[in-house]
């Protein structure tokens, strides 16, 4: 059998302390799927007198990251602290220091991505991040390796847990926003800063992660137009089931190869093909549809390749086991050494990678859901109807409730339009939100269909 592959975990929280009980409790089917055994021989944390796991040795516990990342014995660093700051320093002198590093760190790689892929090339070490999109879902590894032999065309992803589960509660429980945001955090879902969750961030960061593998995009965060789930009223979750509907936050990645009418880029100025519009925001699928029925925490991405076709991924997106289980099974790949070769290859975030430009997402079509609230009197219908005429964008339906008398108080009106190039309906929507009669913005969804 080959050494002792060492670790050092930085961060021992809800991941991290899924991460030592697996190599705790687990060693023996560990060394024989790694051929060599796997040792935590430290762990880093920030208030060591926190109570934790009594299966986690309180001796390897400490403050001190040098120490744990000079250590002769480890050969492996594990962030798993999160942010961007201390998480990247740790990341970038665990590399200089010859080691290899594993990380769930979306946020990270997002924002440093060329850096600490720089360095690791320069240091001749790997680095694993199989954790940082959807949790126990082998993505990471389908998107590289397995469909290799593809250009992707597209993807389509439920890539947060902590939204899933609290549009999940919202339709199915009737739970409030604020009810559920709190039990996903309490079920250990949710980030450090669990806005990132809700305003579509973390969802971002996940989706440049895989536009990097799948395009060779190195997409800045801020390059992904994103919408969350924050600003979301049960009054459109409640018209959404009515038309058939179900509202879920999708991260999306459209080449201009697609094969339907949904995310095809539209008319305007014809650029080059390895162009990819990226966004995301919540979309409204239809109830049949395969990612409508992913629910509570767990994730799903659709995957199109030219060669394969449509092929699905799911599991739990979040959470202390489903991600240990992530991070575990990129330390046996280092440990077999298949991560230093995949790594290798893979030429992640390289300035030599001439990958895919970005698209504006204006440019994509979709069907839209565009929610009014208007005052209740005659001429109002008429002018949505003309302000959207003026954009070629025409209706396939209509909702409004007959108002119980409401007495002059503003109703909710629904429209749903037939494809429309997503610039021209924001056009139309900013002349709509102008009208004397418009009571509030007006509210808007792509249609999954
Ligand atoms: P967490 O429960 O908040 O744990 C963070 C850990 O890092 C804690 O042990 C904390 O120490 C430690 N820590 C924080 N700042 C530190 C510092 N400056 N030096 C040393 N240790 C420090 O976070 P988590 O949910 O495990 O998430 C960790 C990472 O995994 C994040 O990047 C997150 O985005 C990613 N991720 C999480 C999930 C999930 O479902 N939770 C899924 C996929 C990816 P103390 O214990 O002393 O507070
Ligand atoms: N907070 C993240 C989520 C954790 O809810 O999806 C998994 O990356």
């Amino acid at each position: 059998m080959l050494d002792t592959l060492g670790i050092a975990l930085i961060g021992c929280g809800t991941v991290g302390g899924g991460v030592a009980e697996i190599l705790l409790r687990h060693g023996d089917r560990l060394a024989s799927r790694a051929g060599r055994p796997l040792a935590l021989r430290r762990i880093v944390v920030r208030d060591p007198s926190k109570v934790r796991d009594p299966i986690i040795p309180k001796e390897l516990i400490s403050t001190d990251h040098a120490a744990a990342i000079h250590d002769p014995s480890v050969h492996v660093v594990v962030e798993l602290i999160g942010g961007t700051t201390t998480a990247k320093k740790v990341v970038l002198d665990a590399l200089s220091a010859g080691k290899h590093v594993v990380t769930a760190n979306k946020a990270l790689l997002a924002d440093a991505g060329h850096e600490i892929f720089e360095a690791a090339r320069k240091a001749q070490r790997a680095v694993c991040f199989e954790a940082a999109v959807a949790g126990g879902v082998p993505i990471i590894r389908a998107l590289g390796e397995s469909l290799a032999a593809n250009q992707v065309t597209a993807i389509q992803g439920i890539l947060n847990g902590t939204s899933n589960f609290i549009l999940t509660a919202m339709a199915e429980q009737g739970m409030t926003y604020a009810a559920a945001l709190a039990e996903a955090q309490k079920l250990g879902y949710a980030e450090a800063d669990p806005t990132l969750d809700v305003d579509g961030s973390d969802a971002a960061h996940k989706l440049a992660v895989l536009a990097q593998i799948a395009f060779g995009v190195a997409a800045r965060p801020h390059e992904i137009q994103r919408n969350g789930i924050d600003t979301l009223d049960a009054m459109d979750i409640r018209f959404a089931d009515e038309l058939g509907y179900t509202i879920k936050l999708l991260a999306e990645a459209w080449t201009g190869e697609v094969e339907g009418e949904r995310g095809r880029q539209g008319e305007g100025e014809s650029k080059s093909g390895r162009r990819v519009a990226l966004h995301v925001a919540p979309v409204l699928l239809r109830h049949t549809d395969l990612l409508a029925q992913v629910r509570g925490a767990y994730n799903a991405i659709l995957v199109h390749g030219d060669i394969v076709g449509e092929t699905l991924y799911q599991g739990p997106g979040a959470g202390r086991g489903p991600t240990a289980s992530s991070v575990v099974a990129d330390l046996i790949d280092i440990a077999v050494g298949r991560a230093q070769c995949t790594f290798a290859a893979a030429q992640l975030w390289s300035k030599a990678n001439k990958g895919f430009e970005i698209e504006p997402a204006e440019r994509v079509r979709s069907r839209f859901y565009l929610r009014l609230l208007v005052a209740d009197k005659p001429g109002v219908l008429a002018d949505v109807t003309r302000i959207l005429a003026d954009e070629q964008i025409s209706i396939s339906s209509m909702v409004q409730h007959e108002a119980a008398e409401s007495g002059g108080s503003p109703v909710p009106l629904v429209i749903v339009t037939h494809y429309a190039e997503t610039g021209r309906f924001k056009a139309a929507l900013a002349k709509i939100n102008r009208l004397a009669s418009a009571a509030a913005p007006a509210v808007f969804f792509s249609m999954g269909d």
